[in-house]
């Protein structure tokens, strides 16, 4: 590029001008071989492919702009503090004891840990309580002192409080589940979940929504007669579970449709199905009640431009999955945080910051919420009565 702009000016030499002649006569080769060439090997390679997205259905493409949320912190770290650093590796979801006094986070290396929360984050304490062998994700104690779990590889686990680890459920309808993910218990028992895909695992969540297919559930388990029930199925990456205070009804998270929908388990739309909330700010991963009036939803990353067209059209998402096996994906994803919604589902306020992602569990204890993400190393505390969400007019 340079030579030829070179060679350009009046005052080249001869010899600059030989060696432009040969460059220009090698140019179609090399033009060929750089640009050409990877052209047609990619398109023989998205030909071969044999992976097959599916269109979204026009009526779930309805893109809207994301909801106004009347309240935001867009610097949510300044001022947060890390808790466990290097013993908590992608902590997913955060369950709390109140008893105990004791959080409750599953790692990437199967460990569910105990952390005993301090005034000071230096001060407090993590401690290995059991490995499951599989992926814990979602969490939730249960009511006689047993910490339940979305096992992402092993299904629904029930871990007593002596650590001893049973297999609640891990089918249905005599469809295995691929990736549990998200766990409730209601006040009758009755615990409520959800396997974000029966056909691709945790590692593989990239091509659940590359293929555009739902191949999620919500699912309930009665400890009491040992059944497991699908209670919707055909869901978008089934995520987040979090059952209503007055026991109404459960919400669950579809991450790709950055909704949450509601199931209603009592009252007169008992079975029913309808939108909790949707166009959140953010693709939602786990859902919890903070027993004053406020559901906290996780937000991994904001949805992209690029995402949005992808959802719209098949062959990028093909493109990209090829990319992911050739190449590895980008990370894309930033301002990550936490929303709290309403016991409507009205939005409340969005903590969040650019350089934040996969942010994958929020638990507000006292004056702090608790942030698990499968990126870090850490959970991440922030004080929010010193580090408010303030009116985005203010
Ligand atoms: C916090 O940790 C300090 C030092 O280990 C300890 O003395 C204190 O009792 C702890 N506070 C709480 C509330 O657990
Ligand atoms: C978990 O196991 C304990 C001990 O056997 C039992 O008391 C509890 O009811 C079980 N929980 C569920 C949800 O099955």
């Amino acid at each position: 590029m340079s030579e030829s702009t070179h060679s350009a000016s009046p005052s080249s030499s001869a010899e600059t001008g030989e060696r432009t002649k040969k460059n220009l006569s090698l140019w179609p080769i090399s033009f060929l071989i750089s640009l050409v060439l990877p052209v047609v090997l990619g398109a023989l390679i998205y030909q071969l492919d044999t992976f097959d997205p599916a269109p979204y259905p026009a009526h779930e493409l309805t893109q809207k702009k994301p909801v106004i949320v009347p309240k935001r912190n867009a610097h949510m770290l300044k001022g947060a503090e890390n808790i466990g650093a290097g013993q908590l590796l992608a902590p997913e979801d955060i369950a709390f004891d109140p008893k105990a006094g004791v959080i409750y986070t599953g790692c990437v290396d199967g460990w569910i840990k105990r952390v005993t929360v301090n005034e000071s984050a230096a001060d407090s304490v993590v401690e290995s309580w059991i490995n499951t062998g599989g992926r814990p994700l979602g969490l939730v104690c249960g009511h006689h002192g047993e910490v339940i779990i979305a096992d992402g590889d092993k299904g629904l686990l029930n871990a007593t409080a002596n650590g001893v680890i049973h297999l609640l459920s891990d089918e249905a309808n005599g469809v295995k589940f691929r990736l549990t993910d998200g766990v409730d218990i209601a006040e009758d028992g009755i615990v409520y979940f959800t396997d974000a895909s029966y056909k691709y695992s945790f590692n593989e969540f990239a091509w659940d929504f590359f293929e555009g297919r739902p191949f999620g559930r919500l699912l309930s388990y009665d400890p009491s007669t040992k059944e497991t029930k699908v209670l919707v199925q055909d869901l978008y990456f089934a995520n987040g579970v979090a059952v209503s205070p007055d026991q109404n009804f459960v919400i669950f998270c579809e991450t790709p449709m950055t909704r949450c929908k509601r199931y209603y388990i009592n009252g007169e739309r008992k079975g029913s199905v309808d939108i909790f909330v949707e166009n959140l700010p953010g693709m939602p991963d786990n859902i919890r009640y903070d027993g004053e009036g406020q559901y906290w939803i996780a937000l991994s990353t904001e949805v992209t431009y690029a995402w949005e067209l992808a959802q719209r059209y098949p062959f990028i998402r093909k493109i990209m999955a090829i990319m992911e096996k050739y190449v590895g994906r980008p990370h894309v994803e930033k301002n990550g945080g936490a929303l709290a919604v309403d016991l409507d589902g009205k939005p409340v306020a969005h903590y969040y910051q650019h350089d934040l992602s996969l942010i994958s569990g929020v638990n507000k204890i006292g004056d702090h919420i608790y942030l698990g993400s499968v990126d870090k190393p850490y959970i991440i505390r922030l004080n929010i009565k010193q580090n408010p969400a303030v009116s985005s007019t203010a």
